[in-house]
Protein backbone atom coordinates (compact mmCIF):
# COMPACT_ATOMS: atom_id res chain seq x y z
CA UNK A 1 0.00 0.00 0.00
CA UNK A 2 1.52 3.18 -1.08
CA UNK A 3 1.44 5.80 1.58
CA UNK A 4 -0.20 9.17 0.71
CA UNK A 5 1.14 12.80 1.95
CA UNK A 6 0.23 16.37 1.53
CA UNK A 7 2.67 18.48 2.20
CA UNK A 8 1.31 21.97 3.15
CA UNK A 9 4.80 23.54 3.21
CA UNK A 10 4.96 25.38 6.43
CA UNK A 11 8.38 27.62 6.45
CA UNK A 12 9.70 27.30 9.88
CA UNK A 13 10.85 30.82 9.67
CA UNK A 14 8.38 33.24 12.21
CA UNK A 15 7.65 29.57 13.88
CA UNK A 16 6.53 30.29 17.34
CA UNK A 17 10.81 28.09 17.94
CA UNK A 18 12.24 30.12 15.24
CA UNK A 19 14.39 32.42 18.11
CA UNK A 20 17.84 33.02 18.19
CA UNK A 21 18.22 30.65 20.98
CA UNK A 22 15.85 27.94 19.82
CA UNK A 23 17.24 28.31 15.73
CA UNK A 24 19.79 25.77 16.02
CA UNK A 25 17.03 23.13 16.77
CA UNK A 26 14.02 23.88 15.35
CA UNK A 27 14.01 20.99 12.81
CA UNK A 28 13.94 19.41 16.17
CA UNK A 29 10.90 19.50 18.23
CA UNK A 30 10.54 16.21 17.41
CA UNK A 31 11.45 12.60 19.25
CA UNK A 32 14.46 12.75 16.68
CA UNK A 33 16.46 15.28 18.76
CA UNK A 34 19.47 13.68 20.14
CA UNK A 35 20.19 11.78 16.24
CA UNK A 36 19.91 15.20 14.52
CA UNK A 37 21.69 17.47 16.86
CA UNK A 38 25.02 16.17 15.18
CA UNK A 39 24.42 17.64 12.61
CA UNK A 40 23.69 21.08 13.92
CA UNK A 41 27.00 22.70 14.78
CA UNK A 42 26.68 26.80 15.65
CA UNK A 43 30.23 27.18 15.92
CA UNK A 44 31.02 26.10 12.17
CA UNK A 45 31.71 29.13 10.03
CA UNK A 46 28.69 29.63 7.56
CA UNK A 47 29.35 31.55 4.57
CA UNK A 48 26.28 33.03 3.29
CA UNK A 49 26.05 32.94 -0.35
CA UNK A 50 24.06 34.78 -3.37
CA UNK A 51 21.27 31.73 -2.64
CA UNK A 52 22.45 29.02 0.46
CA UNK A 53 24.09 28.75 3.36
CA UNK A 54 27.48 27.15 2.64
CA UNK A 55 26.99 24.87 5.43
CA UNK A 56 23.98 24.16 8.63
CA UNK A 57 21.64 22.75 5.44
CA UNK A 58 18.64 22.88 8.22
CA UNK A 59 18.53 26.97 6.82
CA UNK A 60 17.96 25.77 3.17
CA UNK A 61 14.99 23.75 4.28
CA UNK A 62 11.30 24.99 3.92
CA UNK A 63 10.16 21.55 6.46
CA UNK A 64 10.46 18.05 7.18
CA UNK A 65 8.60 15.79 5.20
CA UNK A 66 8.90 12.44 5.79
CA UNK A 67 10.86 12.04 8.87
CA UNK A 68 13.60 9.38 9.10
CA UNK A 69 11.25 7.07 11.13
CA UNK A 70 8.79 6.96 8.24
CA UNK A 71 11.33 6.20 5.88
CA UNK A 72 12.43 3.07 8.29
CA UNK A 73 8.97 1.97 8.67
CA UNK A 74 8.68 2.15 5.11
CA UNK A 75 11.21 0.93 3.48
CA UNK A 76 11.29 -1.97 6.05
CA UNK A 77 7.41 -2.72 4.54
CA UNK A 78 8.67 -2.67 0.55
CA UNK A 79 11.13 -4.90 1.80
CA UNK A 80 9.24 -7.17 2.65
CA UNK A 81 6.74 -6.25 -0.42
CA UNK A 82 9.80 -7.18 -2.62
CA UNK A 83 10.77 -10.79 -0.51
CA UNK A 84 7.49 -11.77 -1.44
CA UNK A 85 7.39 -10.87 -5.03
CA UNK A 86 10.35 -12.51 -5.56
CA UNK A 87 9.65 -15.78 -3.02
CA UNK A 88 9.65 -18.53 -5.45
CA UNK A 89 12.47 -17.14 -7.80
CA UNK A 90 15.04 -15.01 -6.39
CA UNK A 91 18.42 -16.85 -6.87
CA UNK A 92 18.61 -14.91 -10.29
CA UNK A 93 17.67 -11.21 -9.01
CA UNK A 94 19.73 -8.18 -9.83
CA UNK A 95 18.93 -5.26 -8.29
CA UNK A 96 19.86 -1.85 -10.47
CA UNK A 97 19.54 1.25 -8.09
CA UNK A 98 19.59 4.16 -10.56
CA UNK A 99 22.68 6.46 -9.13
CA UNK A 100 22.92 8.68 -7.69
CA UNK A 101 20.15 9.44 -5.99
CA UNK A 102 19.14 6.07 -4.93
CA UNK A 103 22.11 4.88 -2.88
CA UNK A 104 20.72 5.86 0.80
CA UNK A 105 17.82 3.80 -0.47
CA UNK A 106 18.98 0.46 -1.75
CA UNK A 107 21.44 0.35 0.95
CA UNK A 108 18.98 0.29 3.70
CA UNK A 109 16.22 -1.72 1.13
CA UNK A 110 18.69 -4.74 0.81
CA UNK A 111 19.50 -5.18 4.28
CA UNK A 112 15.77 -6.04 4.41
CA UNK A 113 16.47 -8.92 1.66
CA UNK A 114 16.52 -12.08 3.05
CA UNK A 115 17.74 -14.19 -0.18
CA UNK A 116 20.91 -14.07 -2.09
CA UNK A 117 21.07 -10.89 -5.09
CA UNK A 118 23.15 -9.03 -7.13
CA UNK A 119 23.87 -5.19 -7.44
CA UNK A 120 23.84 -3.55 -11.13
CA UNK A 121 25.24 -0.27 -11.11
CA UNK A 122 23.93 2.33 -13.82
CA UNK A 123 24.58 6.06 -13.22
CA UNK A 124 21.86 8.47 -15.19
CA UNK A 125 21.90 12.18 -14.91
CA UNK A 126 18.71 14.21 -15.93
CA UNK A 127 18.35 17.12 -13.66
CA UNK A 128 21.18 19.62 -14.11
CA UNK A 129 21.32 20.73 -10.90
CA UNK A 130 18.30 22.74 -9.99
CA UNK A 131 14.56 21.56 -10.62
CA UNK A 132 14.57 22.03 -14.47
CA UNK A 133 12.64 19.67 -16.55
CA UNK A 134 12.98 18.66 -20.01
CA UNK A 135 16.18 17.19 -21.94
CA UNK A 136 16.63 13.84 -22.37
CA UNK A 137 17.81 11.40 -19.70
CA UNK A 138 21.42 10.60 -20.10
CA UNK A 139 23.10 7.06 -19.24
CA UNK A 140 26.34 8.71 -17.55
CA UNK A 141 27.84 5.08 -16.83
CA UNK A 142 26.21 1.96 -18.15
CA UNK A 143 25.39 -1.28 -16.25
CA UNK A 144 28.12 -2.87 -15.15
CA UNK A 145 26.29 -6.68 -14.62
CA UNK A 146 24.68 -9.15 -17.36
CA UNK A 147 20.74 -9.07 -17.11
CA UNK A 148 19.90 -11.63 -19.98
CA UNK A 149 17.30 -14.43 -18.75
CA UNK A 150 17.44 -12.78 -15.08
CA UNK A 151 14.99 -11.09 -12.51
CA UNK A 152 15.83 -7.02 -12.75
CA UNK A 153 14.48 -4.66 -9.71
CA UNK A 154 15.45 -1.05 -10.74
CA UNK A 155 15.41 1.27 -7.44
CA UNK A 156 15.29 4.48 -8.15
CA UNK A 157 14.60 7.88 -5.39
CA UNK A 158 11.76 9.60 -7.46
CA UNK A 159 9.36 9.37 -10.40
CA UNK A 160 9.03 12.03 -11.04
CA UNK A 161 8.38 12.88 -14.99
CA UNK A 162 8.49 9.23 -15.47
CA UNK A 163 11.24 9.52 -18.03
CA UNK A 164 14.09 8.50 -16.36
CA UNK A 165 12.64 5.03 -15.43
CA UNK A 166 10.65 5.18 -18.98
CA UNK A 167 14.79 5.11 -20.49
CA UNK A 168 16.30 2.66 -18.29
CA UNK A 169 13.39 -0.02 -17.92
CA UNK A 170 13.91 0.32 -21.76
CA UNK A 171 17.63 0.14 -21.82
CA UNK A 172 17.62 -3.02 -19.63
CA UNK A 173 14.39 -4.08 -21.63
CA UNK A 174 16.42 -4.58 -24.39
CA UNK A 175 18.79 -7.16 -23.02
CA UNK A 176 16.46 -9.66 -22.92
CA UNK A 177 15.96 -10.01 -18.81
CA UNK A 178 13.44 -12.61 -17.68
CA UNK A 179 11.82 -9.57 -16.21
CA UNK A 180 12.57 -5.77 -15.40
CA UNK A 181 9.75 -4.14 -12.02
CA UNK A 182 10.29 -0.73 -10.68
CA UNK A 183 11.02 0.16 -6.95
CA UNK A 184 10.90 4.09 -6.48
CA UNK A 185 11.03 5.51 -2.73
CA UNK A 186 9.05 8.38 -3.90
CA UNK A 187 6.53 9.19 -6.61
CA UNK A 188 4.98 12.13 -7.67
CA UNK A 189 1.29 11.40 -9.22
CA UNK A 190 0.81 14.72 -10.32
CA UNK A 191 3.48 13.76 -13.65
CA UNK A 192 3.84 10.34 -13.44
CA UNK A 193 2.69 9.11 -16.39
CA UNK A 194 -0.07 6.76 -16.95
CA UNK A 195 1.81 4.71 -18.99
CA UNK A 196 5.03 3.64 -16.65
CA UNK A 197 3.69 0.81 -14.07
CA UNK A 198 5.89 1.01 -10.71
CA UNK A 199 5.88 -2.30 -8.62
CA UNK A 200 7.03 -0.91 -5.77
CA UNK A 201 6.07 2.82 -4.45
CA UNK A 202 7.30 4.14 -0.83
CA UNK A 203 5.53 7.08 -0.75
CA UNK A 204 3.42 9.59 -3.02
CA UNK A 205 4.26 13.30 -2.58
CA UNK A 206 3.00 16.26 -3.94
CA UNK A 207 4.45 18.17 -6.74
CA UNK A 208 7.12 20.01 -4.44
CA UNK A 209 11.17 19.77 -4.46
CA UNK A 210 12.77 17.62 -2.64
CA UNK A 211 16.21 17.00 -0.78
CA UNK A 212 17.71 14.72 1.57
CA UNK A 213 17.55 10.53 2.05
CA UNK A 214 19.99 10.22 -1.12
CA UNK A 215 17.80 13.12 -3.01
CA UNK A 216 19.77 16.32 -4.15
CA UNK A 217 19.74 19.97 -5.00
CA UNK A 218 23.15 20.67 -7.27
CA UNK A 219 24.77 17.40 -5.47
CA UNK A 220 23.96 18.50 -2.36
CA UNK A 221 21.48 17.60 0.98
CA UNK A 222 21.92 13.87 -0.04
CA UNK A 223 23.19 13.43 3.20
CA UNK A 224 20.38 15.14 5.34
CA UNK A 225 18.70 11.86 6.77
CA UNK A 226 15.11 12.57 6.67
CA UNK A 227 13.37 14.01 3.19
CA UNK A 228 12.55 17.42 3.18
CA UNK A 229 11.32 20.01 1.31
CA UNK A 230 13.81 22.57 -0.29
CA UNK A 231 13.24 26.32 -0.07
CA UNK A 232 11.48 27.60 -2.97
CA UNK A 233 13.61 30.61 -3.15
CA UNK A 234 16.59 28.51 -3.42
CA UNK A 235 15.83 27.36 -6.72
CA UNK A 236 13.60 29.87 -8.50
P1 LIG B 1 11.98 12.08 -13.94
O1 LIG B 1 12.80 11.58 -15.09
O2 LIG B 1 11.30 13.39 -14.24
O3 LIG B 1 11.01 11.06 -13.39
O4 LIG B 1 12.99 12.48 -12.81
C1 LIG B 1 13.55 11.54 -12.02
C2 LIG B 1 14.86 12.04 -11.45
O5 LIG B 1 14.88 13.46 -11.27
C3 LIG B 1 15.02 11.44 -10.08
O6 LIG B 1 15.69 10.22 -10.16
C4 LIG B 1 15.77 12.51 -9.35
O7 LIG B 1 17.16 12.31 -9.55
C5 LIG B 1 15.35 13.81 -10.01
N1 LIG B 1 14.28 14.47 -9.26
C6 LIG B 1 12.98 14.60 -9.59
N2 LIG B 1 12.28 15.25 -8.65
C7 LIG B 1 13.17 15.54 -7.68
C8 LIG B 1 13.06 16.20 -6.40
O8 LIG B 1 11.99 16.65 -5.93
N3 LIG B 1 14.21 16.29 -5.69
C9 LIG B 1 15.40 15.80 -6.12
N4 LIG B 1 15.55 15.16 -7.29
C10 LIG B 1 14.43 15.05 -8.07
MG1 LIG C 1 17.68 10.01 -9.81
Amino acid sequence: MVTQLQTGIEPLRGHALDTPDFRPHRLLHSPQTSVNARFVNRDLPCERTANAYNCGMEDDLAKILISREQIDRRVAELGREIAAEYADNHRDLVIVPVLTGSIIFVADLIRHLPFKMHIGLMTVSRYRGATTVGGATKIVEDLNVEIEGRDVLVVDDILDTGNTLKAVSQQLRERQPASVKICTLLRKPAKAPKDLHADFVGFDVDDVFVVGYGLDFNNQYRNWPDIAVLREELYQ
